[in-house]
């Protein structure tokens, strides 16, 4: 498969504890998406503070397992992810409920490093095992008239505990212009590290848009809906003012109540400095060609 993207992270720019992964096996399978063999951008990689697994699993939002950052480390384990289906449903041709083992004998999972910024200015770099999520919609066949996709978390308040409190209108609902959905670095993700998601960060499967702040990587996927209508947001129906339905990286546009022009990386400890935030977080050279014509302060 041909992949359209510079990726201008390597290993060195996430944890150097190789206890999680089998770095030989993981180079290989790099050397092979042709990963290794493309030059590094100029920009950022330099800046990057490395991100350990340790973090990566422990420092979380998943507000289905509670508000602070430790809460979803400590609830997660009651998730059941087995039996695990998508039901894919609306505008395509094949609709129905797709178990994750058939979707998956289907794929070939392959590792993207990411970078990862948080709305809230915090920032990871995350070695991603999954597959692309157009290869999915492919699956189901996408009708001509589809303008956009819908995602849709699992609800389940006895696993779930955190969706016992009306933090959020639950389930946790996510969206995408179809041709966000179809680029290549979208990713549905099924692990990271090479190991399997973990439950805390959204097992089994998770979407990974990484060129959106993270809140639009939306966790435990239950439902994907194929719509000619934009779908309504978790976060943009909490609150408006400040989350829309782009949410794209843009240290030029500030939340209304902080920055966007920098970041912190997670992990780099106490004397970490703030790097700059970059647009679309890296990946301009890659998509910045969906917005053209886009005032992207209006469409925030
Ligand atoms: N998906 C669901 N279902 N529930 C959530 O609370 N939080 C989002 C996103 N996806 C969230 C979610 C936010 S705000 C962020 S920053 C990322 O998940 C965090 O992903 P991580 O915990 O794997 O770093």
């Amino acid at each position: 498969m041909a992949h359209r993207w510079t990726n201008d992270l390597t290993h060195d720019d996430v944890t150097p504890k190789s206890a999680y992964l089998n770095r030989r096996q993981l180079m290989a399978g790099m050397a092979g998406l042709g990963l290794t063999a493309l030059a590094p951008k100029a920009n950022a990689a330099a800046d990057l503070t490395p991100t350990d697994f340790d973090v990566i699993s422990q420092y979380n939002n998943f507000y289905e397992f509670g508000t602070g950052k430790e809460d979803p480390a400590k609830h997660a384990h009651r998730l059941t992810t087995q039996p695990w289906s998508i039901k894919i449903d609306g505008m395509v041709d094949r609709p129905g409920d797709y178990a994750l083992g058939d979707i998956l004998s289907k794929m070939t999972i392959e590792e993207r490093i990411y970078r990862f910024r948080c709305v809230e200015a915090w920032s990871m770099v995350v070695p991603w095992n999954g597959f692309e999520l157009k290869d999915l919609l492919d699956l189901a066949g996408v009708q001509s008239s589809a303008k956009y996709v819908a995602f849709e978390t699992l609800y389940r308040p006895d696993e779930m505990i955190g969706q016992k409190s009306p933090f959020l209108d639950w389930p946790y609902v996510e969206g995408l212009r179809l041709d966000e959905a179809n680029h290549p670095l979208t990713l549905m993700a099924t692990g990271l590290y090479g190991k399997d998601m973990p439950k805390q960060n959204g097992a089994p499967i998770r979407l990974v848009v990484p060129w959106k702040y993270g809140f639009k990587s939306i966790k435990s996927i239950v439902r994907i809906t194929l719509t000619d209508k934009e779908p309504p947001t978790s976060w943009n129906k909490s609150i408006p003012g400040e989350y829309g339905f782009y949410s794209n990286v843009n240290p030029e546009v500030d939340h209304p109540r902080w920055s966007q022009a920098s970041e912190r990386p997670i992990g780099g400890g106490f004397f970490a400095k703030r790097i700059p935030t970059l647009k679309f977080n890296g990946y301009e050279t890659e998509v910045a060609n969906l917005y053209d014509g886009m005032d992207l302060r209006k469409n925030y």
